[in-house]
């Protein structure tokens, strides 16, 4: 469920026509409700009522400043995957105590940074990685917390490219080497073990995998235990998907993953940790754009939008489905036809869509991308030297525009010359 319903024949953005904010904002523009993030994020929240938890939002979903700020409010924790992510954190108020540190590739300098600003762990993805954390935290005459990522060798079920629990990936330590990997853990002085992490994928459509991961670690927990290690925190990562195609995907709810979590693992008594993204921020979002021209082809008419995949690139690089809607509601009995729907960059991939079914638009119409909130933003460039589009945050009667767009002299002033030109 979201917050971006027709009202009066117009799509609208809690109580906002997203037409008053094309109007005074230019599009194509992000704008996200603070309605759907603060439901998402309760969703969880409440599934895990009554056992020891915090919610790390994964900022990487979606990562302005004002989203961060709207979900640390209602008491959410973050899962930071660099220096930046950890800073951005920072600068929008969480205390480092409620920030994990995940990722593949800390560097020496990510590790020093955060643990002089605070944190509240390391989610660590290898031995060597291990090493280096043990020699900075030394170095600073601290002890990290640390968690070891197990790679539970089993299948997500979802797009390759985003799957992160199988063997072959490059994430965590196989589990089988769980044991030896956490002994010599308990060897280096400058970190603590406070737990066991977990993370096997995204846009996760079944319970299953995710029953298959946590009995693991339910196990790896009671080995461990008895090895001597003190495991009182499970991260078990994100990765719950959501219904990009409305009409006919009906993904696992917060609640049921919940009831997992305690079937799994609540007889151990430790604190769990989750790292939700796309799930809260995922519906949150729309992307809005306008029909720049209706071009008729051989045999197809092509929607030439004026948002590309530089702005939005899930279709281009997953294959990724989202539903578009036009911003005023279809006549009802309005015949639909099919379009490819397209951006304007220079590649046969900047392609949202193809033989899309849609009411009749025109030039100059307004549509909006659903559930581009997660993976949206965040991963836009300025391919083609089109400006990053602004962000919008709604909330009730109100929106704010929360990053604007910059101006051509902002882009290409980011350049320097060398003397010698
Ligand atoms: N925790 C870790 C360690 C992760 O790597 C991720 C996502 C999450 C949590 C959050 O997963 P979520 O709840 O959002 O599924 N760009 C891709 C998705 C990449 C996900 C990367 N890791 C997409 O647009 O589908």
């Amino acid at each position: 469920m979201d917050h971006f319903l027709y009202r009066d024949g117009r799509l609208h953005a809690e109580e906002v026509p997203v037409s008053d904010i094309a109007a005074e904002v230019g599009t194509p523009f992000y704008v996200y409700s603070t309605a759907t993030l603060t439901r998402h994020f309760r969703l969880f929240d409440e599934a895990l009522e009554g056992v020891d938890h915090l919610v790390c939002y994964a900022m990487k979903a979606a990562s302005n400043q004002a989203i961060l700020k709207t979900l640390a409010g209602l008491g959410a924790g973050m899962d930071v995957v660099s220096g930046g992510e950890y800073a951005r954190a920072r600068a929008a108020g969480v205390p480092g105590d409620r920030i994990v540190f995940s990722g593949v590739g800390k560097t020496r300098d990510e590790m020093r940074m955060a643990l002089e600003g605070g944190i509240r762990q390391f989610n660590v993805e290898s031995e060597p990685e291990m090493r280096a954390l043990d020699e900075v935290a030394r170095g600073l005459g601290v002890r990290a917390p640390i968690t070891v990522r197990v790679n539970p060798d089993v299948d997500a079920k979802t797009h390759a490219k985003i799957a992160t629990g199988k063997s072959e990936n490059k994430f965590g330590i196989p589990i089988s080497r769980a044991r030896e990997v956490y002994a010599q853990a308990a060897r280096l002085e400058g970190l603590e073990v406070v737990g066991i992490d977990v993370h096997i994928g995204s846009q996760i459509t079944e319970l299953e995998p995710y029953r298959q991961a946590y009995e693991k670690v339910a196990d790896l927990t009671r080995v461990l235990r008895a090895d001597g290690h003190d495991i009182r925190r499970l991260d078990l990562g994100g990765g719950l998907g959501i219904p990009y195609e409305r009409s006919n995907s009906a993904p696992p709810l917060p609640v049921e993953y919940g009831r997992l979590v305690r079937e799994t693992l609540g007889d151990l008594g430790c604190e769990i940790e989750i790292e939700p993204g796309r799930l809260i921020a995922g519906n949150a979002g729309i992307l809005v754009s306008r029909v720049i021209y209706v071009k008729s082809g051989e045999g197809r008419d092509f929607l030439i939008l004026d948002a590309a995949m530089n702005d939005l690139i899930r279709p281009a690089m997953y294959d990724a489905w989202h539903d578009i809607v036009p911003v005023i509601e279809p006549a009802p009995g309005q015949e639909p036809r099919p379009y490819d729907v397209v951006g304007p960059v220079c590649e046969t991939g900047d392609t949202f869509a193809k033989g899309r079914m849609m009411p009749e638009l025109a030039e100059g119409d307004l549509v909006a991308f659903r559930s581009a909130g997660a993976y949206g933003a965040v991963m836009a460039s300025e391919y083609n030297t089109r400006p990053l589009i602004p962000e919008v945050l709604v909330h009730e009667h109100q929106f704010a525009v929360i990053r604007a767009r910059p101006s051509f002299d902002d882009m290409i002033n980011r350049d320097t010359i060398p003397e010698w030109l």
